[in-house]
């Protein structure tokens, strides 16, 4: 298979610094090298860890209760960009990022390029603890990480350009082609949204009523077979025995082999498009960093068509 690889060393969707830094300790544990020898793909990698500098705003206040909108809606177009031409092309495309706010720029890459190249819509698979579904006016916190998802689904719009308005409707995933997985800590607000748009979510507590493998065939048979699969998965869906070095960890998650299952399931559909991988920060908790990044990296992995037979 081809792959591209787009490299995120993007951290301001959120406070805490070193989430940037993941994209290079998970290519110095040897991700692209493990890609191309041991799942023999065809890997087209610029070789850069991207940090957008360039496109850094000389003064970026608090908009609608975002900090930091401007830079991270032009960071998130750039990255719509890269992601949008490797799927053009065809290419299955891995970013690795960066934290959530990301995925504003890579699902809307993919969706604009299924719907050009196949003329479908795309699915997306949240595998999270949260559902980052607050629109601005939701949020507490004001960090786009924890809004990614509201951008992408059109429930929270913007006609600033500069402020996330250059997401249009090519861009948007409709909120019946979205599941969830592994849910444990959503806002207020977010509780409301989930609700009143009847968005596909299996929570912690699904997880241990039905057990993953129920879990799996229930979201895969709510996508249907044959629709292009977009899955973003953040580590902290992880639980922080497993994924410790992350910014937002809430215990109670999903083993490694649950979060790798899920992979492989997503594999075997043959219908997997793009993935993301988001959220480890490998300065948070030093004896964990390695854990994390080595859990990073079984997720990629396995998501990439890696089977023991
Ligand atoms: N719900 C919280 C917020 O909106 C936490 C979001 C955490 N998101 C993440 N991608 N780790 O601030
Ligand atoms: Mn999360
Ligand atoms: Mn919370
Ligand atoms: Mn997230």
């Amino acid at each position: 298979h081809d792959l591209g690889v787009v490299a995120v060393g993007f951290s301001g969707g959120q406070p805490k610094p070193g989430v940037d830094a993941a994209p290079m300790a998970l290519i110095e544990a040897g991700l692209i090298q493990q890609l191309e020898e041991d799942l023999e793909m065809k890997v087209s990698y610029d070789g850069t860890v991207h940090n957008y500098s360039e496109l850094l705003p000389s003064d970026d206040p608090d908009y609608r209760g975002m900090k930091r909108p401007k830079f991270a809606s032009a960071v998130t177009k750039e990255v719509s960009e890269q992601v949008y031409n490797h799927a053009k092309s065809g290419k299955l495309v891995l970013t690795l990022g960066g934290d959530h706010s990301i995925a504003i720029g890579t699902v809307s890459g993919t969706a604009k390029a299924i719907r050009e190249r196949l003329g479908r819509e795309i699915a997306v698979i949240w595998v999270d603890a949260h559902a980052d579904i607050n629109t601005p006016e939701t949020s507490d916190s004001g960090n786009i990480h924890g809004m990614p998802v509201a951008f992408l689904a059109g429930l929270a719009k913007e006609d600033r350009e500069d402020v996330f308005g250059w997401l249009k409707d090519e861009h948007r995933l409709s909120t019946k082609k979205l599941v969830y997985i592994g849910l444990r800590d959503i806002d207020r607000g977010e509780k409301t949204i989930l609700r009143e748009h009847g968005i596909k979510a299996f929570s912690m507590h699904d997880v241990d009523r039905h057990g993953i493998g129920k879990i799996m065939d229930m979201a895969l048979g709510w996508i249907g077979s044959d629709t292009p699969i977009h899955l973003s998965f953040d580590i902290d869906a992880l639980d922080p025995m497993y994924a410790p070095s992350t910014g937002t960890a809430v215990r109670g998650g999903l083993t490694l082999r649950e979060g790798d299952f899920i992979c492989e399931c997503v594999a075997e559909t043959g219908s997997l498009i793009a993935l993301d991988l988001v959220e480890v920060n490998p300065s948070l908790d030093e004896q964990g960093a390695s854990d994390t990044v080595r859990a990073g990296l079984s997720i990629v992995r396995c998501a990439l068509g890696d089977t023991l037979l």
